[in-house]
């Protein structure tokens, strides 16, 4: 699958890195330094470019960047019509200490506003990037660790979810992209968990039904 990573920092050098493991074309784009982009790509053989290349002809993409940057990648972007885009952004302040949008809509919904014909499917946002490497190295194991995954597009959900199984995941459906509401505030009860408590930042979870 052809992969365009929009923001190769944290989390879109981490997951393009293991996609490209898997076999998949990964294009790196958007970091500040052109040099940073070329050795990612040279690590794991693959590609990079500008966003506009790494869009093109693209089978998914990731917006992998701060709230902040958002509307340069968009504007670089171009219209994302009928594409598949994972979209892992929490709608944070500059200082990463507030959402700036919820309650009555979230980053999820005012991203789907601003790119009405993209196929949004939220996901990632509730996992920090240091659990990808020793989840992938698990990878095959019983009752893998889940991603909360949701948006209004069946067919890019099961895109999605593909891409979350490759690296060792597996998605849990949550719902509409209107769950964004409650599911973005939940990110930050994971940063809390994962960088303020003891035990490091390597957090997972495993949701459970016990209802047989
Ligand atoms: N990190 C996590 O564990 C985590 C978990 C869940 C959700 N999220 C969300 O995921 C999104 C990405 O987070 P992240 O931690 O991956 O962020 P990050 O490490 O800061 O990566 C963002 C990328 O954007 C690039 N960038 C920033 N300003 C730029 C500019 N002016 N021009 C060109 N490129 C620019 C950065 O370039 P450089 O590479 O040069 O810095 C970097 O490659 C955020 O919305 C965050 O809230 C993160």
């Amino acid at each position: 699958m052809k992969i365009g990573i929009l923001g190769s920092g944290l989390m879109g050098a981490t997951l393009g890195r293991l996609w490209a493991a898997c076999g998949h074309d990964v294009t790196f784009a958007y970091a500040r330094s052109e040099e940073k982009l070329a050795r990612l790509a040279r690590q794991c053989g693959a590609a990079h470019g500008s966003i506009a290349h790494a869009v093109e002809g693209a089978d998914a993409l990731l917006l992998a960047v701060h709230w902040s940057r958002v509307p340069d990648v968009l504007e670089q972007a171009g219209s994302l019509d009928g594409q598949v885009v994972l979209n892992c952004c929490v709608p944070l302040n500059d200082q990463n200490t507030q959402l700036v949008v919820g309650t009555t809509s979230s980053g999820a919904e005012e991203l789907a506003k601003r790119r009405p014909g993209a196929r949004w499917v939220a996901c990632f946002n509730t996992t920090p990037s240091e659990s990808f490497d020793p989840v992938f190295a698990r990878k095959g194991g019983a009752n893998p660790p889940q991603v909360l995954t949701y948006g209004d597009d069946a067919a890019a959900k099961d895109i999605a979810g593909g891409l979350i199984r490759d690296i060792g995941f597996a998605p849990l459906e949550a719902g509409g992209l209107q769950n964004a509401r409650f599911i973005e505030p939940f990110a930050l009860a994971t940063v809390e968990l994962a960088y303020v408590q003891p035990g490091g930042p390597a957090l997972v979870y495993h949701f459970e039904k016990l209802g047989g």
